[in-house]
């Protein structure tokens, strides 16, 4: 690392927790994170002059890339005519009809800041609504960093060893009941001892923060038919998989409508935002229509929506989904087929343009199939990668995104560094 790079972390050490400012922009395998002077399509540029192309695409709002001229011009256009009013505009009114218009589940929404403030409303609103006290989350899945839900979480919470966070009220979490991801059985037992009493279940409905796991149909369906059955609500959260795996999310794919859809990420495109929405009746309790309480000064930030706008009617122009799902499959297949030539036991998941990769034998399930895999070699592996210019997510409990800016070229030059990757790594090991 050249001396402004480590001056620089030396400086943020003592400025931030770990140095940064979300805990997984740390990285515990290398000296120093990486530290960013800006990025250009597939690519991100570190101050030390390095050039990577990036598969964490900004944690996967970027499915068009870094600085998609249609976005940026969008962004200049908004600033120009101001940044912050408090009052409706007619972008947000056009991003919730283009969001309702995909995924039909979405009757009304409410715009918020991110994903976490998001899922904080819905579980107040599925208590509102239903007048229950329970909420019912997944091991592994993460709905944000807020104290009902920051119990058995992934992402950071897993990569960092601290999946149930300290400083949170045992009352504070004493009606969230965990229940294993991807077994039914389990959650039909969950509803049989608390079913009257459960407002609401939480669900990545394609668990993209524990590595990725992708569910069995017979479970997303369960999840449906067991809150229905037992008059509890629904949420979906497709703060990743919305307008990421098609552009009716998750929900699409599967065919199920949930009563609460939780958003994020790409729906910005790459400025904060989220969004909660469903039903009519239910969102209808939201203030000021309803009882209960949201409110933001930030909320449907014009930036970010006009942002999202662009993004969002890209991908409806067609192409998008073709190119980056076209890349994310031909690196699974590199992965796949290099980890093999170079004698690694490897399970490469993908879906869309969301993908992961682990140092096991066998299917990856649920979390515990995450937990089996060798941690330290997908560490030592990404630490080859990066070392050649591709910048992999940085935890085995991350994902990987591809945008419609991983070109042909670009794939090419990452399966070029993938095989050169494994080869330094079996000299390693074996
Ligand atoms: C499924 C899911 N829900 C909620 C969140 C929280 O979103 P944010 O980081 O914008 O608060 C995330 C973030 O990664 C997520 O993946």
């Amino acid at each position: 690392m050249a001396t402004e790079a480590v001056d620089l972390f030396k400086e943020a050490l003592s400025l931030f927790p770990g140095g940064v400012n979300s805990p997984v922009r740390a990285m515990k395998h290398l000296p120093a994170p990486l530290i960013i002077k800006r990025a250009e399509g597939a690519f991100l540029y570190t101050i030390d002059g390095a050039k990577l192309i990036d598969y964490c695409m900004g944690f996967g709002p970027l499915i068009l890339g870094h600085r998609h001229p249609v976005v940026l011009d969008a962004v200049r256009r908004a600033l120009e005519d101001g940044w912050l009013y408090g009052a409706l505009t007619r972008n947000e009114v056009e991003l919730a009809k283009e969001i309702s218009s995909s995924i039909k589940s979405v009757e009304m929404i409410r715009f918020v800041n991110t994903g976490t403030e998001a899922v904080m409303n819905a579980v107040r609103l599925a208590r509102g609504f239903t007048g229950r006290k329970y909420i019912v989350k997944f091991e592994g899945n993460y709905h944000g960093a807020f104290d009902y839900v920051l119990v058995k979480a992934g992402s950071g919470a897993a990569t960092w060893g601290v999946p149930t966070s300290a400083g949170i009220l045992d009352d504070a979490v004493k009606y969230t009941l965990v229940a294993p991801y991807n077994d039914v059985e389990a959650l039909e037992s969950v509803f049989r001892n608390y079913g009257n009493e459960i407002a609401l279940l939480l669900v990545e409905p394609i668990a993209g923060n524990y590595g990725l796991i992708i569910p069995d149909l017979e479970f997303i369906k369960a999840t449906r038919e067991l809150t229905e059955r037992y008059g509890a609500l629904l949420l979906f959260d497709e703060v990743i998989t919305g307008f990421r795996v098609g552009l009716s999310g998750a929900q699409g794919l599967f065919n199920i409508k949930p009563d609460l859809t939780t958003l994020g990420k790409i729906i910005g495109g790459g400025f904060p935002i989220g969004a909660f929405g469903g039903r009519r009746d239910v969102m209808s309790m939201v203030t000021p229509q309803g009882p209960v309480y949201n409110a933001g000064t930030f909320n449907a930030h014009p930036i970010s929506v006009a942002a999202g706008l662009a993004t969002i009617r890209v991908i409806k122009g067609g192409g998008v989904y073709e190119a980056a799902n076209e890349a994310a499959e031909r690196i699974a297949n590199a992965i796949l087929d290099s980890a093999s030539r170079n004698g690694f036991d490897i399970t490469v998941k993908r879906i869309a343009s969301i993908f992961q990769f682990y140092f096991k034998r066998g299917d990856v399930k649920t979390p515990a199939d995450v937990r089996a895999s060798d941690e330290k070699l997908y560490l030592a592996f990404h630490r080859e990668a990066l070392s050649r210019g591709v910048y992999f997510t940085p935890s085995q409990y991350e994902v990987n995104f591809t945008s419609a800016a991983h070109s042909r070229d670009v794939v090419d030059e990452t399966i070029r560094v993938i095989d050169e990757a494994f080869k330094a790594l079996k000299t390693q090991v074996h």
